[in-house]
């Protein structure tokens, strides 16, 4: 595990304690060339994972550009960062619609970044290869169709218990779009990166049943919201997902899939 062979005297390490996006940086930085001197292009970062752990790599003579929609999340990346690693820069930006200006550079990270490239996920990517440097690798995660398959079989199961077609339909639709490893290696393919490399990393996610699951940290606020987002009438929806939450035996383990898309600019 890189949080325990790799963060040993870091003074920004990824946080030990986060249990969704350290484990998917663990795998991006398992697949990621980083070296001093680096210039690094950071999608979705959030509050900073893995930008500040990258900073610290490149060190003083690199840079980290780190985008991020939200301006909530840029500006509690910079008050997390404060007046240190002054190479490394938080700014707004939608990372499908990058202004020409934005200059090119050595490698582009997304951590949990692939999901928001939607709609047009192809077009998205092939703007962000276009601000990579010949010679330059891009590196990006996310939990890739299958994760949590055995869940979303049991709200289905639930649902169908209760006739609700459309609930129903809309499940399927939410999750025939999530993207696939295949997609992903076929967007890098066609855009012609060479030593293309897509692995997917099992990530087990620990739950118990009732309140614990309906109010899981990493599951609400995400994916149970999605699945209540199904439903028109919430209480229908606090009724089924009850049912489905006093049976974690029946879906668990609950299996994440941690896809990574590496591929290098001619
Ligand atoms: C799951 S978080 C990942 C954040 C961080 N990389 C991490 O690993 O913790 C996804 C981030 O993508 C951002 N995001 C969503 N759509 C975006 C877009 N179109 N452009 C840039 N950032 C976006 C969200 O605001 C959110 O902070």
């Amino acid at each position: 595990m890189i949080e325990e062979r790799g963060n040993k005297g870091l003074h920004w390490p990824l946080p030990i304690h986060d249990y969704w996006s350290t484990p998917f940086a663990e795998s991006l930085l398992l697949h990621l060339d980083v070296c001093s001197g680096a210039s690094i292009f950071d999608i979705a970062s959030g509050h900073g994972i893995p930008a500040f752990y990258l900073a610290e790599q490149v060190g003083s003579t690199g840079q980290v550009l780190a985008i991020d929609l939200s301006e909530r999340q840029v500006e509690n990346a910079r008050a997390i960062q404060g007046a240190l690693l002054p190479w490394l820069r938080f700014e707004c930006l939608d990372m499908r619609a990058l202004p020409q200006e934005l200059p090119c550079f050595d490698r582009i990270t997304g951590n949990l970044s692939v999901m928001f490239l939607r709609p047009n996920r192809f077009d998205a990517v092939l703007g962000l290869v276009g601000h990579l440097n010949p010679g330059g690798q891009m590196v990006l995660t996310f939990p890739s169709l299958g994760t949590f398959d055995s869940l979303w079989r049991r709200i289905d199961r639930e649902m169908a218990v209760h006739g609700l077609l459309v609930e129903r339909r809309r499940l399927e639709a939410y999750l025939a779009e999530r993207p696939s490893a295949e997609e992903g290696y076929g967007w890098l393919d066609k855009l012609r990166l060479t030593r293309i490399v897509v692995t997917e990393y099992p990530l087990t996610v620990a739950t118990g049943p009732g309140q614990a699951f309906l109010h899981h940290p990493l599951l609400r606020g995400g994916f149970l919201d999605d699945a209540y987002e199904c439903f028109d009438d919430q209480g229908l929806a606090d009724e089924i997902m009850t049912r489905v939450s006093e049976d974690v035996e029946s879906f668990t383990p609950l299996i994440a899939q941690r896809c990574v898309l590496s591929g290098w600019k001619p």
